[in-house]
């Protein structure tokens, strides 16, 4: 666990019941998508920060001022209950009310940095809560009725391996360009059920940029790369990009990073600096051992989208399941299109 980049937050056993019950309010109002559970989210973190002791407070202040690619929280308290024989459907679990208490959770610990829960109008149809499993075939075991062959979307509704990525939109990291908001700039994972331990992976991007040397590093922030839609986009809307930038200066954390390993390419009009540039952040990216993670319903991880990679190996179990939300900092300056709950355009 210990890695210069990560951290972990345990706590006490009183922070964890003054969570449980925080959380549980939250999702008795209606969880994260609910008007005014931001700002009831916000009033609970306030009162459990008030608890935190010295070092507790300093993993939070180095997670908010971008000094960390991920911070577990741990030692939290699990909703009870086995995993079931079959992961129910999708709409199911929407209104899973330990789904709900999970979501809550989740947007209290991004409260709890100061980060606002939020959603884009293009992505998973404008809801903040996103529940990530094999819903849509690819994983290891088939699906009932999955239909052999036909190929699964590659998104975090399927089973299929998810390579390094930081998460759309790619069009920029942190004011809204061209009509588009940013990426978001942290994400947030809790499991309802992981049966088999299958971990979330994560790869700090520092010590890549450091080996990568600023020639390099300086030829990926020219606009010469080129994405492909996302599958989780609603349909009909959100698009390809051509031409954009992968890395650019941030003063809080020093870069950000927009990259996605199965959607990402060299621009046709790059010069062969920037081919090279990518070419080599793409070895360096192979050769660098992932840290795993190991997501249970009494843990949850916070990723910092602009400075670490994530992905996952193909699903195995198909019980396993993630509550995820997105989370934007005080810096971001997303383009609004309704404050509470908050959805901003993609
Ligand atoms: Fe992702």
């Amino acid at each position: 666990m210990e890695h210069s980049e990560t951290a972990c937050l345990q706590f006490t056993p009183s922070q964890a019941q003054m969570l449980d019950h925080a959380s549980q309010g939250l999702a008795n109002m209606g969880g994260p998508q609910a008007k005014g559970a931001a700002q009831q989210a916000r009033a609970h973190a306030h009162r459990l920060s008030a608890t935190l002791a010295p070092p507790q407070q300093s993993l939070l202040q180095r997670f908010a001022q971008g000094s960390l690619s991920a911070l577990l929280f741990s030692r939290m308290r699990a909703p009870a209950g086995a995993p079931p024989e079959h992961l129910p459907s999708l709409a199911t679990l929407e209104h899973d009310s330990d789904c709900l208490y999970l979501a809550a959770r989740n947007q209290l610990l991004l409260a709890l940095t100061d980060y606002r829960a939020f959603a884009f109008d293009i992505d998973n149809n404008g809801k903040l809560v996103r529940l990530v499993a094999n819903f849509k075939g690819g994983g290891h075991a088939p699906l009932a009725g999955e239909v052999p062959l036909q190929p699964a979307e590659l998104s975090s509704h399927s089973g299929l391996p998810l390579g390094p990525h930081t998460e759309a939109p790619y069009n920029c990291s942190v004011q809204a360009c061209h009509g588009h908001s940013p990426a978001p700039s942290a994400l947030i994972l809790t499991a309802r059920w992981n049966p088999a331990g299958e971990p979330t992976q994560i790869i700090p991007l520092p010590a890549i940029i450091e080996r990568l040397g600023g020639l390099h590093a300086l030829a990926l922030t020219s606009p010469s790369f080129d994405f492909t839609r996302s599958d989780c986009f609603v349909h009909g809307q959100g698009a390809a990009g051509n031409a954009i930038a992968m890395l650019q200066y941030n003063p809080h954390g020093g870069f950000s990073m927009r990259y996605n390993a199965y959607r990402f390419s060299l621009n046709e009009r790059a010069c062969a600096a920037a081919g090279r540039a990518f070419e080599t952040f793409q070895a360096l990216l192979r050769n660098t051992p992932p840290i795993p993670f190991v997501l249970q319903a009494d843990n949850a991880l916070l990723i910092n989208n602009c400075r670490a990679l994530h992905g996952r190996d193909i699903l195995r179990d198909n019980r396993r399941l993630l509550v995820r939300l997105f989370g934007y900092s005080p810096f971001a300056r997303p383009s609004v299109l309704n404050d509470d709950p908050l959805l901003v355009r993609g």
